[in-house]
């Protein structure tokens, strides 16, 4: 029998429905892929369950009971734990107190420190994550604060456990200790629903799949061995997936940007290269090894010690992040809580904000309706999912927030474009969508550098990948060469995989 059934869902948001006779059934001691592309529904369907979103039809049933749930703590009273996309944890207050958010163990009036920490310890030790119980939250980095999140859901020893994107913010060391745990709560009965777009992770961990498409449940419960990739893909899209289009590289112009014996102690050693107009360069290592210190410093976030750095022009480097916008320098982060969004204000001025600023800046009349037709375009040109321009940021889908992100970007008209894991989040369709724009863009930024912790992401859109091992460049690949196997190779050990020894 079924843990946790979901029946029948229907849900509209304005006149834009997000579910509609939507469905899951998950099983103790099984571990549940809850997919789709960016706007199919999938968060809403969690929101549901915990209660945080009322439906306009459908049922929930747990242990062949039919309730709701009033808020996710009342679910979590009831065994079940969400972790949810958006990250809900309080920055001012420290780790421990956002471990035990509203059911801290008291002793008397007090709320009992000891043993918070006592239930504490263990989890946090199991993620691998070591940071001060007294620190705020707020201080902590994105991957750390993502492992609290975790941890929150993980101390009230859930029967059902729901994580919504838990890896797309983790490093690879974290994600396979996530993967673990999720292995010892199956061996102990606990049923697991888990979202990602990261499909190789999860069919490499899942017993059953269900797929949203459109608000709709496609494919419902389907045994894991009855699937393979691309089926998945195919009910996801409903159609198959097809192959970037490569254009080669155009080269526009003589406009390059230039590192020259670049030094940045701890972090890059003498590094030297030239990206020209019309070509994506890639940046690949392994966390630490000095691609991303490239983005930081063309981004004016970090500043070298020795050597050059030339923008397009012959300019010297920019010194601020600041003076790297009015350099015509954009950095598309997928960190997109850091370098994002006002969630606040609407889709159009989002795409509008940098832009504006440049225009207004230059003494140029400002009129709303002209930039919410620009972000009109911006929105079809991208794929976002939205019904219209004013929808406030915060209620777009995860994935359709980061592709806001690169259109107000694209929208500020950049000569160098740096792109720092720009399809965090992103579902495949939509990174099909994002690599086929930035392959064949012809009006778009000069220059790109991209920096991505997926190699395929590399592979398919890149003309060349230079491979940091240590703080050096150590490689640069191209042609056939440019492969994930020999990235994966460059990158763990600084030098290319040896050709096969000449026959005698
Ligand atoms: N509060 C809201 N108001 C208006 N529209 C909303 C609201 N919440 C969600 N939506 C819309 O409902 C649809 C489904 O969104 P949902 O967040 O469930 O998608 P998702 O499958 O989780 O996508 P992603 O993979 O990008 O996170 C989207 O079109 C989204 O913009
Ligand atoms: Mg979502």
């Amino acid at each position: 029998m079924s843990v946790l059934e979901v029946r029948g869902v229907t849900k509209t948001y304005g006149g834009v429905r997000a579910l509609s006779d939507a469905g899951i059934r998950v099983h103790g001691g099984s571990v549940h892929a809850l997919l789709g592309e960016n706007g199919a529904g999938k968060s809403t369907l969690i929101k549901i369950i915990t209660g945080a979103v009322r439906p306009e039809h459908g049922s929930l049933v747990l242990d062949g009971r039919e309730l709701a749930f009033t808020s996710t703590a009342d679910a979590a009273a009831h065994g079940v734990a969400v972790v949810s996309q958006e990250l809900n944890l309080f920055p001012d207050l420290d780790v421990l107190t956002n471990l035990f958010p509203m059911r801290e163990p008291t002793r008397g009036p007090f709320r009992d420190r000891s043993a918070m920490v006592a239930r504490a310890r263990p989890v946090l030790a199991q993620l691998g994550l070591d940071v001060d119980l007294r620190r705020p939250v707020g201080r902590l980095s994105l991957a750390q604060r993502q492992l609290v999140e975790i941890a929150k859901a993980l101390v009230t020893e859930p029967r059902v456990l729901i994580l919504d994107e838990p890896t797309s913010a983790l490093e690879a060391a974290s994600t396979e200790r996530l993967l673990g745990i999720l292995r010892a709560l199956r061996r102990r009965e606990v049923a697991v629903v888990f979202v990602s777009h990261l499909l190789e992770e999860v069919m490499a961990l899942c017993d059953e799949i269900t797929v949203l498409r459109e608000g709709r449940t496609v494919l419902s419960g389907v045994p894991r061995g009855d699937l393979d990739i691309g089926a998945v893909v195919t009910a996801m899209l409903g159609h198959a997936q097809q192959a970037v289009p490569r254009v080669a590289a155009s080269p526009r112009d003589g406009r390059t940007l230039a590192f020259d014996r670049v030094t940045v102690p701890g972090r890059l050693s003498e590094v030297s290269f030239t990206a020209g107009a019309g070509e994506v360069v890639g940046l690949a290592g392994l966390a630490g090894s000095g691609h991303r210190t490239v983005l930081e410093v063309v981004a004016g976030l970090r500043r070298p010690v020795r050597g050059r750095v030339r923008l397009p022009g012959d300019r010297p480097a920019p010194r601020r992040l600041r003076a790297a916008i009015d350099a015509g320098v954009a950095l598309v982060s997928g960190d997109r809580h850091r370098y994002g969004l006002m969630l606040d204000k609407p889709l159009w001025e989002n795409v509008a904000q940098v832009r504006s600023v440049a225009l207004a800046r230059d003494g140029a009349l400002l009129r709303a309706g002209e930039l919410r037709a620009r972000a009109a375009r911006q929105v079809t040109r991208l794929g976002i999912r939205t019904s219209h321009v004013d929808i406030p940021c915060g209620l777009l889908s995860g994935g359709n927030q980061q592709k806001t992100v690169l259109a107000k970007w694209l929208e500020a008209n950049p000569e160098v474009l740096l792109l720092d894991d720009p399809t965090r989040g992103v579902g495949v369709g939509g990174r099909h969508e994002i690599h086929t724009l930035l392959r064949t863009m012809t009006d778009g930024p000069a220059i790109m550098l991209l920096c991505s912790t997926d190699l395929d992401e590399l592979a398919q859109v890149c003309d060349r990948v230079l491979v940091f091992h240590q703080g050096r460049l150590s490689a640069t690949l191209r042609g056939d060469d440019l492969t994930q196997h020999t990235l994966l190779h460059t990158m763990n050990t600084g030098t290319l995989p040896s050709a096969s020894p000449p026959l005698r």
